[in-house]
């Protein structure tokens, strides 16, 4: 590839995309855990430019703000008024200074499934054929609203590109389309842009004239026709938003499953761009992988389970849960219906079982939480089990405390650990305790009122009721039995 290295890609982001409706600018809209404008960024990178230039325009301080946060390195020119795409490349190129010398590549900022290969074989081709310019084209089933490739009749040599709106009936006939797509050298492309007018139904500078501007010159205009359509499909509204998504979701879970990952259902199942899997992990219905998630050897997440930034180790299971930036080790059980916020490491073969939250929380080597429960700002150490219905009290209204369990505890149920508080390893808590001071090692806790029984109560004060009936009964039947 390094033989083709583009000198510089100039990416088209600056228009508003108004048919998304939508405060946010389109080239910002995510799919897969990725701006739209970050996957064709993403692509360009691949070609590993000299120079990659996004030209932003429309909410320009936004995108280009999260191009320096998100792709440091990347240089962005300012479009002020969106005079079309041929004035676009001309602020690119501007921002670049001086003229560029060798193959400049063009794309637009709202073509996410465009592939770094597709991007890599259009330059190889353009190169090999020592082209002027070099168009990637596309046969659609419905051409409408794009710019048409008009081929000579006698040749089939690309004569032309006309935009829709500029094309009379027998055009738009024509189901080859740009793609929006192009190599070019770069000196050719400055001359011409120079060159380019703007006697057209929008009134702007159409980067497709510079096609019939460099044929007229005597130079070698070529085309190279993309194999999947689909690929090139450009973003304008939420419904292609969607299907740009199902495709590319699609994309990502047939690579994880030819690397030995099971999805039991690909269809209701979504999978960000950054998502790792190790082979024989296994994915249930419903499931959302978001953002750097792994999946090591054998783990097996969902049904019904959305996982952001979490690491599930090998063999460990996760059903109905939610986690957020979790760490959740080898063989270890969560859920379900359990809640992993941010800093929550279980390790080997732990467990958070049902109506379990918990948040930065350290739990050690097969220590489990089974049931209702929640474990803020605490260290638990190895094969301690945690009873139900248990709260570490962490908030004392200002500030956040934290619980130090040891290993190998029995704590009772319905335990409030009131923090900072430890209990040393060893050590048992009786059900119902409220533990507001230390436990030694090796001791039992007991943190509860005493149980006092009032015999005789109901009768005095609840003469007649049904409650008093039924005592009434049972002391005759235990005077009969005696
Ligand atoms: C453009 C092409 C059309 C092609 C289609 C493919 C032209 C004249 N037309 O049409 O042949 O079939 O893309 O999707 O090139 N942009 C700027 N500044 C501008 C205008 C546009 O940065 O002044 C950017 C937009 O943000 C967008 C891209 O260029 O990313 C394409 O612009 P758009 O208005 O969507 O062009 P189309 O009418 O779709
Ligand atoms: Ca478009």
């Amino acid at each position: 590839m390094s033989a083709n290295r583009p000198a510089a890609v100039v990416v088209l982001a600056a228009g508003e995309g108004t048919r998304m409706k939508s405060r946010t600018p389109k080239v910002l809209h995510e799919i897969c855990g990725r701006s739209l404008v970050g996957h064709v960024v993403s692509a360009a990178r691949e070609l590993d430019p000299h120079h990659l230039v996004v030209v932003v325009g429309h909410a320009g301080d936004q995108v280009r703000g999260h191009l320096t946060e998100g792709y440091p390195g990347i240089r962005t020119a300012f479009q002020a008024e969106q005079n079309g795409t041929g004035h676009a490349v001309r602020m690119g190129l501007e921002e670049l200074g001086q003229t560029v010398e060798g193959t400049v590549v063009v794309v637009c900022g709202d073509t996410p499934l465009l592939a770094g290969d597709t991007l890599a074989a259009l330059t190889a081709a353009h190169t090999a054929d020592g082209n002027a310019v070099t168009v990637l084209t596309a046969e659609v089933p419905d051409s409408t609203g794009y710019g048409r490739i008009v081929r000579d009749a006698a040749t089939g040599a690309v004569t032309a590109i006309v935009e829709h709106k500029d094309a009379t009936d027998a055009q738009r006939a024509i189901r080859e389309i740009n793609s929006g797509v192009f190599a070019f050298d770069g000196q050719l492309l400055a001359d011409a842009l120079g060159k380019v007018r703007t006697d057209n139904s929008q009134g702007e500078e159409y980067l497709t004239d510079v096609l019939g501007i460099l044929r007229e010159a005597g130079h070698r205009v070529g085309a190279s026709v993309a194999a999947d359509h689909r690929e090139i499909l450009g973003i304008n509204n939420r419904v292609q938003l969607a299907e740009a998504r199902r495709l590319l979701n699609e994309r990502l879970l047939e690579r994880a499953m030819l690397a030995g990952v099971t999805v039991m259902d690909p269809s209701s199942v979504l999978v960000d761009v950054n998502v790792t899997f190790e082979p024989d992990a296994v994915i249930h219905p419903g499931t959302q992988l978001l953002g750097a998630t792994h999946l090591a050897e054998g783990a097996e997440v969902g049904p019904n389970t959305r996982l952001k930034d979490t690491t599930v180790g090998p063999d460990a299971r996760i059903d109905n849960s939610v986690a957020d930036t979790a760490e959740v080790g080898a063989g270890a059980r969560v859920g379900p219906y359990a809640y992993l916020r941010p800093g929550t490491r279980l390790g080997t073969k732990a467990k958070a079982g049902t109506y379990v939250e918990m948040k930065n929380a350290t739990v050690g080597e097969g220590s489990k939480v089974p049931h209702l429960s929640y474990v803020g700002d605490a260290t638990i150490g190895d094969y301690t089990n945690i009873g139900a219905a248990s709260v570490f009290v962490n908030y004392d209204g200002e500030a956040k405390h934290h619980t130090t369990i040891g290993s190998h505890c029995r704590t009772g149920s319905d335990n409030m650990f009131v923090a900072p508080v430890t209990v040393g390893d060893g050590a048992y808590t009786a059900a119902g305790s409220v533990i507001t001071k230390d436990v030694p090692a090796g001791s039992l806790a007991v943190a509860r009122g005493q149980q006092r029984n009032i015999e005789g109560w109901v009768a005095r004060k609840r003469p007649g009721s049904a409650a008093a009936q039924a005592a009434a009964t049972a002391a005759e039947q235990a005077t009969d039995e005696n």
